[in-house]
């Protein structure tokens, strides 16, 4: 009688349970749970990356940003720094210009090395008795400029006799400067030229006509010669 009724009693609770209850049910929930929280976990992992990909974009703007920056600042800094040079070069060379100790430039040359010189060609003169700067060479007859400046340049010609003459001239940077006869009575003259030369311009006496040998040579008392002086 007993067993009869426990017997009873678990059909009872298998039949009627409530669906709560049942293994499958849970095993259901279970299996639902697993599945919603993988698709969470899918989602949140493609956030992430997602975020990875915007942060990994953002650092990329900033880097770019950064260089653009700094090229746009080197840009500028060595445009400023050109300028500055710019500045400090023609202030400077202003300065030097103004601020700048000549040489002393002073020289005498004597003596024609010939009593006939060539036709436009620089006279000779050979014997130099002083020249301060070097810059009047007696085996060419060319005076160059040491430095820009105002020069004063003299020639003086006599003649070896009363038959004879000569045209000549000073020539400063290709140009003629002081033309002058020497002829009859007057044995000697001078001519005598102002002019502007630049640093390595240079100036030179000149026949341009004569008769055969015109020039005085050696002489004590009436000297051919070729000077100059840097006047500024
Ligand atoms: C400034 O002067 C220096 C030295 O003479 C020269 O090398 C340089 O090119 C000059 N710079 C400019 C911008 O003129
Ligand atoms: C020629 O010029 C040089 C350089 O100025 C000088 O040393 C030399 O003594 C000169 N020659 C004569 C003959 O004056």
């Amino acid at each position: 009688m007993d067993i009869h009724l426990i017997l009873i009693c678990l059909l009872y609770r298998l039949v009627v349970c409530e669906p709560q209850c049942s293994k499958f049910d849970y095993e259901e929930k279970t299996l639902e749970k697993m599945i919603r929280t993988e698709i969470l976990v899918e989602q949140v992992v493609s956030d992430i990356k997602q975020l990875k990909q915007q942060t990994n974009d953002a650092v990329k703007t900033v880097e770019k940003m950064k260089t653009e920056l700094r090229e746009g600042y080197q840009n500028m800094h060595s445009e400023n720094a050109l300028k500055l040079e710019e500045y400090k070069n023609t202030t400077m060379q202003e300065w030097k210009d103004r601020l700048e100790i000549k040489p002393d430039v002073l020289f005498l040359s004597k003596d024609p090395t010939t009593q006939s010189p060539s036709n436009n060609k620089p006279i000779i003169f050979g014997t130099t008795m002083y020249d301060m700067s070097q810059s009047y060479d007696n085996t060419t007859g060319i005076f160059t400029s040491p430095v820009d400046g105002m020069y004063a340049f003299t020639a003086q010609l006599c003649l070896n006799g009363g038959n004879e003459y000569i045209h000549y001239t000073i020539v400063a940077n290709g140009q003629h400067v002081a033309n002058s006869l020497l002829h009859g009575n007057n044995f000697c003259n001078t001519a005598q030229a102002f002019v502007v030369l630049l640093k390595g311009q240079t100036a030179f006496v000149m026949r341009r006509s004569s008769s055969m040998s015109p020039l005085r040579k050696n002489s004590d008392y009436e000297w051919c010669t070729f000077s100059g002086i840097l006047i500024h």
